[in-house]
């Protein structure tokens, strides 16, 4: 388990998506060493049920739920269980998210667009809709966390349908920080560059020089590790960044700069 000396987590129960791999798996192993009771949420068992068994063995306290979120009835189902296994929801961490099958825009699927739309977008929504509902009936306040992309903030060749899901990401992260902010949830948005993970050696395996042509734009000339991305979602998900609502964060080492 990624362990901190803070502890700005402690108590409080947060569901993360996406949390079998990647940056998921990492923010659940960091938010667990700073105190909170995770909810892991995902489609692999197997992968959930590693990072649990991870979390246990170093004392966190973690659970997880196999769920399909572009589906709403999983989705319901997966907050059912967090709030029924811990008694409350005090945040979430909306990360899960997939990109498929690099092409220009003409040259894109439909069937991807469709399911690009359907967990990028449309199953951030179907999350928060379940989530602000049960953070409302049982902890009263919280935090949301949404995943974007940098890939949100402008142009996105070769991942057209996956940078306008991301944008819609954005769009549903400042409504809902306008709608529940008087209710004291505060939802917030990060955008990370490139990180190194399962997602991106997708691409490296169609351009094996595109980490290091991004990162050859990016300010601070390199990826990101999962543990960053993470990082800056627990300061969001903390009460450090009380005042702070309604922002899509870049952690994308001054690329979109
Ligand atoms: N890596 C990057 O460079 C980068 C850059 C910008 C933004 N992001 C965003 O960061 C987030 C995490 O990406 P990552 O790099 O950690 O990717 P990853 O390693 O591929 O992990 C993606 C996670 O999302 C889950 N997921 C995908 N579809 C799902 C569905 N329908 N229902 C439930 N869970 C689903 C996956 O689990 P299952 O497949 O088991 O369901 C997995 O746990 C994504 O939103 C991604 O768009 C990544």
């Amino acid at each position: 388990m990624t362990t901190t000396s803070n502890n700005r987590l402690a108590n409080k129960v947060i569901m993360i998506t996406g949390a079998g791999r990647g940056i998921g798996a990492e923010a659940a192993r960091l938010f667990a060493g700073q105190g909170a009771s995770v909810v892991l949420a995902a489609r692999t068992e197997a992968q959930l049920i590693a990072v649990r068994d991870e979390i246990a063995a170093s004392g966190g306290e973690a659970a997880y739920f196999a769920a399909d979120l572009s589906q709403a009835s999983s989705v319901e189902r997966a907050v059912r269980f967090t709030v029924e296994r811990y008694g409350r929801l005090d945040g979430a961490f909306n990360n899960a998210g997939i990109a498929i099958n690099v092409a220009s825009l003409i040259d894109e699927q439909e069937e991807d667009f469709d399911v690009i739309q359907s967990v990028n977008y449309k199953g951030v929504w179907l999350c928060m809709k379940a989530q602000i509902k049960a953070i409302l009936e049982t902890a009263g306040s919280g935090s949301i966390v949404n995943t974007s992309s940098v890939g949100s903030l402008k142009g996105n060749p070769g991942l057209g349908a996956y940078g306008a899901a991301k944008r819609a990401v954005n769009s549903l992260t400042q409504t809902a920080a306008v709608e529940y902010g008087p209710s004291g949830i505060r939802v917030n948005a990060i955008a990370p560059g490139t990180t190194m993970t399962d997602m991106i050696q997708q691409w490296v395996s169609i351009n094996p020089e595109i980490i290091e042509q991004i990162s050859g734009k990016t300010p601070l000339r390199r990826a990101a590790e999962p543990i960053e991305i993470a990082q800056a979602a627990s300061w969001l998900l903390s009460d450090e960044s009380s005042f702070v609502t309604g922002v899509v964060l870049p952690v994308d080492g001054g690329l979109s700069a």
